[in-house]
């Protein structure tokens, strides 16, 4: 479809009517919304109702603005609810996961039974080793079945863990460690990315270095590689997990009891420890994949693309799908590992019937074109789902189009880190649904779209997305700072979360989300921050001033973009300009992570600043995008803005 085409589909307010298949059977049916929004608190706990509990709550909601609990007097073990329960109602045999290795050819398959014994296995293990109710415990490790294993394991025994996406620095795992002061790490000695090796374990040794109190580390073989070992910390996983005994009797804690803790970028330099906690959380999460997914245990083959390194990884791979006792396939690979129609041989082979990725994702396989999907078999698909950032109308039309054959109802779903699970997103069989638009809070979610001052905003109106009651699954806060939590949060209009997003009601009332109105970026659906990067720009010896915004970019949404000044020492020595902007982009690898890598540096003798000595990012926003500069006229120096804007368009992007 062309663009034009599109735009007049779209001026049309051009909807799909939900699946006439899905509204006969659906696991929502229209009635939830009334009943929900009678009475919110009491809808959620028939919600909680369905967890297993060692004690049934009698309590609900307790609200001491912004503090939440839910369920409070409830006991449950998490780990118990996404395995043990299946086995014990009798579907041990049914496969908990198909796990499909980077290489093609090498896979394994879970059944609920063997993943009881292999999370009773790993709890005793890190018992064994000194793990207790309570304890943190880092998790980096690559997209395999142990992952999963050790998650559940942890949360198991009552610990908490902290998982850190494996494609983060050492700098980034070591402040992690100390922020929260973990004492174990459960990592593997590398992972596979298209066929090749890499190494993850030389990263921990690195960042162990300043991380006195980590008492053991617990290492899978993954690949097999050569890997530095430092006796009486380190244990290998098959020597340490694999000769224990295949029972264990789970603890079961408080409701209020901590779960994880998971790291994600604020405006700052220092990622904030988002913690949830176990009964509303675990109720949040298996809710929103029953209803929203639609999921049909004894049917479907579900498959959320995404890393366990993620917030998406962690509710909607581990918790909502186990709670429910679904069928999954667990991929380790990239989505071009083995050739760019690997993610549809996945899908034929698997009988994958529902979906869920990133724009970000869905906009590469679409570049690589229709021939990759349109080679396979991919009926078995009947719902998608998308998550990270706003989806174009483009990419959702393909998705549509290409990969659910005109017939699967697409949801948008909107969330964050800090809000557990889904809040924003259409129900398949009941909400008829726009290219591009999240459509309609979820049951029991009250949000909301208001303007500067805290207003409602009007249909067709636009302004920031706020939560005004809190839900189950909502982040009880920063780990150790409460006060960082309000602030950031709860004070920009008092009383309402603020989620950082802005969006807009359309005329019927649907919800589009627009993106970031901070300083936070969106990079393929990964959160940075404009200042972190800037931080780990400056501590690089020859920088003496760094400016970064986020771009829009066709592929990953936004890319970095920095302007950088030279210390006068650097510029002198350095002539070669290319050479210093590579280095600098490594530099931000190596401090943050490839992720945050800029997509391009500019050179510059100055940056643009205010009188009061504020860097315009707004200005360099718009000269990095190429769009024409507004006023200017609040700048020391005017024709800084002009000098910049002259340096963007001789330099060309780099193309990594
Ligand atoms: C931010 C949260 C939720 C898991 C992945 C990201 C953006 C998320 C959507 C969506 C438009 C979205 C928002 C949000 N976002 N989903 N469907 N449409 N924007 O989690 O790293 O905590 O990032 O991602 O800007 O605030 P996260």
């Amino acid at each position: 479809m062309t663009e034009a085409k599109l735009e007049a589909l779209l001026n049309e307010g051009r909807s799909f009517a939900p699946s006439a298949q899905f509204a006969q059977q659906a696991n929502a049916q229209p009635s939830i919304y009334a009943q929900a929004a009678a009475d919110p608190v009491a809808w959620w706990k028939s919600q909680a109702d369905q967890l297993t509990w060692t004690t049934t709550p009698t309590k609900s909601l307790e609200w001491d603005l912004p503090f939440a609990k839910w369920f409070s007097d409830g006991t449950l073990n998490a780990s118990y609810n996404c395995v043990d329960r299946h086995v014990a109602a009798g579907k041990g045999d049914k496969v908990a996961f198909h796990w499909i290795a980077d290489a093609e050819g090498e896979s394994r398959t879970i059944t609920y039974a063997q993943l009881q014994k292999l999370v009773s296995q790993a709890a005793n293990a890190l018992s064994e080793l000194g793990v207790v109710s309570g304890d943190r415990v880092a998790v980096y490790m690559p997209m395999i079945p142990e992952a999963v294993v050790t998650m559940l394991a942890i949360v198991r025994l009552g610990a908490i863990h902290s998982v850190v996406f494996a494609g983060f620095s050492a700098e980034a795992l070591s402040s992690r460690i100390i922020d929260s002061d973990c004492q174990f790490v459960v990592t593997a000695d590398g992972a596979f990315r298209r066929g090749a090796p890499s190494p993850l374990k030389p990263a921990v040794d690195e960042a162990l270095a300043s991380c006195p109190n980590v008492k053991a580390v617990l290492v899978v073989r993954r690949t097999g590689g050569e890997v530095d070992w430092k006796d009486g910390r380190d244990h290998w996983w098959h020597e340490v997990v694999d000769r224990q005994s295949e029972e264990h009797v789970c603890e079961s804690f408080p409701a209020e009891h901590t779960m994880f803790i998971m790291y994600t970028s604020g405006t700052t330099a220092k990622p904030k420890g988002i913690f949830h906690t176990t009964g509303g959380y675990l109720t949040h999460v298996s809710t929103t994949y029953r209803l929203i997914f639609d999921v049909k245990p004894d049917l479907d083959v579900c498959w959320t693309a995404a890393d366990i390194g993620w917030i998406t990884g962690h509710s909607y791979i581990v918790y909502g799908p186990l709670i429910n006792g679904a069928t999954q396939v667990m991929y380790e690979g990239l989505p071009d590992s083995g050739g760019r129609d690997r993610w549809w041989k996945i899908v034929e082979e698997n009988k994958v019937s529902i979906l869920y990725t990133a724009p970000t994702t869905i906009r590469t396989l679409m570049k690589w074109g229709g021939e990759h999907p349109a080679g396979h078999d991919l009926s078995t698909l009947r719902l998608l789902g998308t998550v990270g950032e706003p989806i174009n109308p483009e990419a959702w039309m393909w998705y549509r189009e290409h990969i659910g054959g005109d017939r699967c109802p697409i949801v948008d779903t909107w969330w964050q880190t800090e809000t557990g699970g889904i809040l924003i997103s259409p129900l398949p069989g009941i909400t008829a649904t726009k290219p591009g638009a999240a459509m309609t809070p979820f049951p029991g979610i009250s949000a909301d779209i208001v303007d500067n001052d805290g207003n409602s905003v009007g249909n067709g109106e636009g302004g920031y997305l706020v939560l005004t009651q809190p839900w189950p699954g909502m982040t009880r806060g920063i780990y150790g700072d409460p006060e960082r939590f309000k602030e950031t949060y709860w004070s920009r209009f008092p009383g309402k979360y603020f989620a950082g997003d802005g969006a807009k009601r359309d005329k019927d009332g649907a919800y589009w989300l627009l993106g970031r109105i901070d300083d936070v970026m969106n990079i393929s659906g990964h959160r940075l921050s404009t200042t972190e990067v800037e931080h780990a720009l400056v501590s690089h010896p020859s920088v003496a001033e760094a400016a970064v915004v986020g771009a829009s970019d066709d592929t990953t949404g936004q890319a970095i973009v920095a302007f950088v000044t030279l210390r006068l020492s650097a510029e002198d020595a350095t002539g070669d300009q290319t050479a210093i902007v590579e280095e600098l982009r490594t530099h931000v690898a190596k401090v943050i992570g490839p992720i945050a890598k800029p997509r391009q540096i500019i050179l510059t003798p100055e940056l643009p600043k205010t009188r009061s000595g504020k860097i315009m990012r707004r200005l360099l926003r718009d000269v990095a995008e190429n769009r024409s500069l507004g006023d200017v006229t609040t700048l020391t120096d005017p024709t800084v803005v002009n000098m910049i804007a002259g340096l963007m368009e001789t330099k060309g992007d780099s193309d990594d």
